[in-house]
């Protein structure tokens, strides 16, 4: 079979080429790849910057946002042949530590935890891939291509939890949400905010191409600009976008008793001569929390599952934005102007 392969910490290694079928030892359940969602991670993968081969390997197969079609279900009875599937990207550490140990692997404290696609068990990208039952998430066979969201959502499904949880530290109403940034991950959170009942505001940069009728179609508002400059004072900020002036401005913005949920990661961004003894006195004073929320345990994939099948398919359908085949992976890891998710297509759903 074929897969999109990479040699982590090398730049420009990604190549589709040849690789062995995989091993029992990777899942009982065998899979035929349908799609794979691109990623932030991927890119820098691909450019050297992050991820990590096997134990004993040079190479990592890329991918971790998945769907594919159960070809044989294995010997458990959870699934069956043609079922929809998405794998789970983390699993726990060997160790493990109390987290990974009560399966709450997003929340792993050594760091030894392994990653589909990213660190240290290969992804998604291959022709064929197996996986074990419990992690193989079925999803509503009505989504159809549209299941490859289900992992970004994961992680703005965990997000929302970190929110709710630190708000709940006192008497918490929550009003408005301010997304920050509107790609992929930004228009999930706003979906997920608009579905729990919020007032949702999301910012960018841009100001035409698909991303403001997005927001706008989902009963939310579009700024464009800065944060700084929204004009209220929101509840909850949920920064998606990594950029440094954009974290400063959404720890300003966010009301007394405000939460700021940070789910972009990004480098550098040294803002000027940040004041930041001032910052965390605006911080204490207002009794803001800041809260850093990355990957997902089953719990959210449940809940993420749930968001995408109560949501509405042609707003859906409107993320996937471009649809690249395998052997062109390299236009799909490039940015155009207008794209929110690519997805590298193996099969019809
Ligand atoms: C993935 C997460 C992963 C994180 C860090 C993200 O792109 O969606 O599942 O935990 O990268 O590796």
């Amino acid at each position: 079979m074929k897969a999109i392969t990479v040699e982590p910490g090398r730049a420009g290694s990604a190549r589709f080429e040849e690789f062995p079928e995989p091993g029992a030892r990777e899942g009982s359940v065998l899979v035929e790849a349908v799609a794979v969602g691109i990623c932030g991670t991927d890119v820098e993968i691909a450019d050297g910057k992050y991820g990590w081969a096997p134990e004993g390997s040079k190479r990592l197969v890329l991918g971790h946002e998945s769907l594919g079609r159960v070809i044989d279900p294995g010997p458990r009875e959870t699934l069956r042949r043609g079922d929809l599937v998405v794998g789970i990207v983390r699993r726990p550490d060997p160790v493990p530590c109390p987290s990974c140990a009560v399966g709450e692997w997003d929340m792993c404290r050594n760091g030894k935890y392994t990653e589909r696609g990213i660190k240290e068990i290969h992804g998604f990208m291959s022709e064929r891939w197996r996986i074990e039952p419990e992690y193989a998430m079925k999803i509503d066979s009505s989504l159809g291509l549209l299941g490859v969201l289900l992992e970004p959502t994961t992680v703005v499904a965990k997000a929302w939890e970190q929110v709710s949880a630190v708000g709940h530290r006192a008497f918490w109403e929550p009003r408005t949400v301010l997304v920050t940034g509107a790609g992929p991950i930004g228009l999930l959170a706003a979906l997920v905010a608009v579905q729990h009942g919020l007032e949702v505001h999301v910012l960018d940069r841009v100001e035409s191409g698909p991303k403001p009728d997005l927001v706008r179609a989902l009963g939310a508002t579009y700024h464009a600009g800065a944060a700084a400059d929204v004009g209220f004072q929101p509840d909850v900020v949920l920064e998606c976008t990594g950029v440094g002036a954009v974290i400063g401005d959404a720890l300003q913005v966010v009301s007394s008793g405000g939460v700021v949920c940070l789910t972009g990661v990004g480098s550098g961004g040294r803002v000027g001569t940040l004041p930041m003894a001032d910052m965390a006195a605006n911080v204490v004073l207002r009794n803001n929390v800041v809260v850093g929320s990355v990957n997902a345990n089953k719990r959210h994939w449940y809940r993420a599952g749930e968001t995408l099948a109560r949501a509405d398919r042609s707003w859906l359908a409107h993320l996937v934005s471009r649809r690249v085949p395998p052997e062109e992976f390299e236009k799909a890891l490039k940015r155009e102007p207008d794209d929110i998710k690519v997805v590298i297509q193996f099969s019809e759903a």
